[in-house]
């Protein structure tokens, strides 16, 4: 059964929407590891959209699962990671005017930037993931780099999903990606775009370590509280 990390950015939203103090991102996370989570993420941003580095800094010190730190390789951002020493980082391309993570990470492209940062991170203890398009290239490229971990991008599968599309296609690519990564001794997550209709099939995929959580869980929370909407999903994965 696959873990659930649970991105807690958007409880950040609500906060920076007033820029006042409420609902705090960092009760939240306290909030979805008493429901089950197993792992917190937020994505400190350049622009501060959502979570801050005083967020970061309470997360790091109250976060009793893992704290995974979605970062991009900006420098005054991979230094806040070398600081707040998180578990793990997650390094996600970044482009200021996106609503969110738009595709994966290109690691062929940028290939020694990455290389370089991965390392840096690595040897201060902090396991390192790449985000990527579950492309065969992209994969080379993030072995190639020394980082330990992938994580599938997963929103072409939820777009064909709520399309109500043919998703067979893109599920077996997932699924085969994740075995190969498996095979070069990758750990293999995926993420974005997960919600409580389209979960199961990629939860179901063989050797899928964790499934990473944000929009869906938080949407639900507004209705039914953030507990509830974690066990659910927790439930849902299980
Ligand atoms: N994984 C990564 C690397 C992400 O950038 C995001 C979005 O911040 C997620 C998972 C969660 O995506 P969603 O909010 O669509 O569940």
């Amino acid at each position: 059964m696959p873990r659930l990390g649970v991105n807690i950015d958007h409880v950040a939203t609500i906060r920076e929407a007033r820029r006042t103090f409420e609902p705090d991102p960092v009760l939240a996370a306290a909030f979805c590891e008493k429901a089950g989570c197993d792992g917190i993420v937020c994505h400190l941003r350049k622009d501060r959209r959502h979570v801050n580095d005083a967020d970061l800094e309470s997360l790091k010190k109250t976060v009793t699962t893992r704290l995974n730190q979605e970062m991009s390789v900006d420098p005054e951002i991979v230094d806040i990671a070398c600081r707040i020493l998180p578990d793990q980082a997650t390094i996600v391309p970044e482009n200021r005017q996106e609503i969110t993570t738009e595709g994966g990470l290109d690691v062929v492209a940028n290939f020694q930037k990455i290389k370089k940062v991965v390392a840096k991170l690595l040897g201060l203890g902090i396991e390192v993931s790449l985000f990527i398009d579950p492309e065969p290239e992209q994969l080379k490229a993030s072995l190639d780099s020394g980082a330990g971990t992938v994580e599938f991008h997963t929103g072409k599968y939820a777009l064909i999903f709520s399309a109500g599309n043919d998703v067979s296609g893109e599920l077996a690519l997932l699924r085969d990606m994740t075995a190969l990564g498996l095979k070069k001794g990758l750990t293999v997550c995926a993420g974005h775009g997960l919600t409580y209709e389209n979960v199961l099939p990629v939860a179901r995929i063989d050797g899928m370590h964790e499934l990473n959580i944000g929009h869906s869980i938080i949407s639900r929370a507004v209705f039914v509280g953030i507990g509830e909407a974690v066990r659910k999903m927790k439930a849902l994965i299980k």
